[in-house]
């Protein structure tokens, strides 16, 4: 059953969500019973191979939208709005989110920052009724602007540039806050502060809700560990060994068996002689 944003608000429990890109990474989350899922567009790295997040387009989004979308028609789902489609005025920035609304069938959109224009942006979207989440802390689309993929909110002034952009951003009508990448006392005021919900990511326990990206809790990168995700699975590892014993049967003639097989009767087979 599909969580409204009120229900979301007042939950007792911590909100659960995880990123997914595809059809059944929508089926699993769903199956597995998360809160929201968010089509991030984290998706450049983990799924399209980027670097960054920076390349990933409007269309990337909306592809995969659909898809996670079509896995997991009775979840709430929140699709990122990608580097360059919010940032050129509010006409195009609510164009943009429609189109994603629309073509995806997404609840809501997501974007990054908590600058005088961001806050135009999701000030318009959210009274015209586009749920927005807002997102501060590390936010990877300016990550380079902001010294690099490290945490934020350290020191005063990246502390008070964190807390004032997560109020600003409720006051401008944002639903609920991304908090990615800061110290957990940090989060942890920020949540206190806020009405809306806080969903952290690498912020601590005492966020309102959590979110990961699947690929980082599923270990589908061999050898990668980050400090703010926890592996519950090694699948990349799974998935090698697995195409790894194909292969070897494959090579020894022990794949495919009879099972694996048609059959067809003698005397056709006679007649082609
Ligand atoms: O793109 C993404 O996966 C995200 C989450 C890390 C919050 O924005
Ligand atoms: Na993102």
């Amino acid at each position: 059953m599909k969580l409204s944003i009120p229900e979301l608000q007042q939950a007792a429990k911590p909100i659960v969500m995880v990123t997914a890109y595809d059809y059944p990474g929508g089926k699993h989350a769903q199956a597995a019973g998360v809160d929201m899922i968010l089509v991030g567009d984290s998706l450049g790295n983990v799924v399209l191979g980027y670097d960054s997040t920076a390349p990933v387009t409007l269309s990337d989004m909306i592809h995969h939208g659909r898809a996670v979308r079509r896995g997991a028609p009775d979840t709430f789902l929140v699709v990122d709005m990608p580097f360059g489609t919010y940032h050129t005025g509010t006409t195009d920035a609510m164009r943009n989110a429609v189109k994603i609304i629309q073509e995806t069938g997404a609840d809501a959109v997501k974007m990054e920052g908590a600058t005088t224009e961001i806050l135009q942006v999701v000030d318009n979207l959210s009274r015209n009724g586009i749920p927005v989440v807002g997102h501060v802390g590390l936010m990877p689309q300016t990550a380079t602007a902001q010294g690099g993929l490290k945490a934020q909110g350290k020191d005063d002034e990246s502390a008070k540039l964190t807390l004032d952009g997560a109020v600003a951003l409720e006051q401008a009508g944002a639903f609920a806050v991304v908090l990615e990448a800061i110290p957990a006392r940090l989060a942890a005021l920020i949540t206190e502060k806020l009405s809306v919900p806080t969903i952290g990511i690498g912020a601590g326990v005492n966020c309102d809700g959590q979110v990961l990206v699947t690929h980082d809790l599923l270990g589908i990168y061999e050898g990668e560990q980050k400090k703010i995700a926890k592996r519950y699975a090694e699948l990349g590892k799974l998935s090698r060994e697995a195409i790894e014993q194909y292969a070897a049967e494959v090579r020894s003639r022990q794949f495919p068996t009879r099972e694996n097989s048609f059959v067809m009767k003698d005397d056709v087979l006679d007649k082609l002689y």
